[in-house]
């Protein structure tokens, strides 16, 4: 039987600050403390994440977090196993204060350090969440990365397919401020698409139909501007109408490209039996439903994290540690920071190109 492991995760690559405690023995695996404070406030007035506020945030909170984090646990650091933080992708301020933490809690408790890539800690949350069994697909959406991937194992992804200009998330920020509607965009387009009738507006769909597994969203920010410029002030029922129009775009685009993705994946890893989606935008309720539909007509089956694991958290950096300290998959202290950190670097340093046919 597997051993009994607690990890603590700290995550700071980007405005998040998250500590969070996971253990998993054989009765199963449990969440024992997830705190995540938001520096929205912070950020508002500029209409988006500001590096150096971000990482003075991060410093002024990190530790309180991981008292609060051990409180809520009811554990000692003593009973932690190991320490892990993000350690990239994201901005580097965030990662030295998350990564710096983590190492000096790890030094001083005589614990392991685990250096968790972000990308990696969104790609696993399928498995804290529905226990899914590798190999299985991937839609990896947040503020910063559109991916479509295969999970094969632990540190083993297979990119098939990526952005060639925003992430969707972007696509989400960047669309929800040209309405007006603030930032973080996902959530406000999603609560204002509510009222809304996506049929009103024409957008267009990058690369909808064209074979291949890359998404492309720039074109659509620009459909936005031009008829946020051209109208004048919108109305509330024109943004709600808008904001459902952008909604069924960037789902439109992701379910095709997933549907790519599944059909190569079925050919290619016959044993995969799942279809999963990560990252902030799987919050996204629509997107949720469509996905589900494709896995189904596909044999698939559907896991989505619930929303509170979609967007950035501690949980999902602590498990993504305790997958990797299962495997002894541990760092020195010296680990750096990586502010790139490609899952497939294979696929990355092949660029933007299109993966699969
Ligand atoms: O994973 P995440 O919390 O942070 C990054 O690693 O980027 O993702 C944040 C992104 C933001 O772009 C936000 O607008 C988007 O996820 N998002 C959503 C929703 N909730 C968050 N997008 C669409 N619908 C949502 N409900
Ligand atoms: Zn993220």
């Amino acid at each position: 039987m597997a051993r009994s492991l607690t990890v603590l995760g700290i995550e700071t690559s980007c405005d998040d600050t998250a500590v969070a405690i996971v253990g998993d023995d054989e009765a199963g695996t449990e969440i024992r403390a997830n705190i995540v404070q938001s520096q929205l406030a912070e950020h508002r007035p500029y209409g988006g994440v500001v590096p150096e506020i971000a990482a003075r945030a991060h410093l002024d909170h990190v530790d309180a977090l991981v008292c609060a984090a051990l409180a809520e646990a009811g554990m000692r650091l003593a009973e932690i196993d190991a320490v892990a933080a993000a350690a990239g992708p994201g901005l580097i301020g965030g990662l030295l204060v998350g990564t710096m933490a983590a190492k000096g809690i790890a030094w001083a408790a005589g614990k392991p350090y685990i250096a968790v890539n972000h990308l990696e800690a969104h790609a696993l949350t399928a498995r804290l969440s529905d226990g899914v069994a590798f190999p299985y697909l991937l839609l990896l959406v947040s503020g910063g990365h559109s991916q479509l991937l295969v999970c094969a194992g632990v540190g083993r992804f297979v990119e098939l397919g990526t952005t060639r200009d925003d992430a969707a998330g972007e696509a989400f920020d960047k669309t929800a401020k040209l309405l007006g509607l603030g930032y973080p965009g996902g959530p406000a387009i999603e609560r204002a698409a509510a009222e809304g009738d996506p049929s009103r507006y024409r957008l267009p769909r990058p690369l909808k139909g064209r074979s291949g597994c890359d998404f492309s969203f720039s074109g659509l920010k620009t459909a936005v501007r031009e008829l946020v410029e051209k109208s004048g002030p919108l109305a509330p029922p024109e943004i709600a109408d808008l904001a459902a129009a952008v909604e069924a775009a960037i789902c439109d685009v992701l379910v095709d490209r997933t549907a790519h993705a599944v059909a190569w994946f079925a050919r290619d890893y016959p044993d995969g039996k799942s279809l999963a989606a990560a990252g902030g935008v799987a919050a996204n309720g629509s997107l949720r439903r469509r996905l589900a539909a494709l896995a189904a007509e596909s044999g698939l089956a559907f896991v989505a994290p619930p929303p509170s694991l979609c967007t950035d958290n501690g949980a999902m950096i602590a498990w993504a540690g305790l997958e990797r300290l299962r495997l002894g998959l541990v760092d020195g202290l010296e680990a750096p920071v990586r502010p790139r950190w490609p899952l497939d670097p294979a696929a990355a340093a092949r660029g933007g190109e299109m993966r699969r046919r």
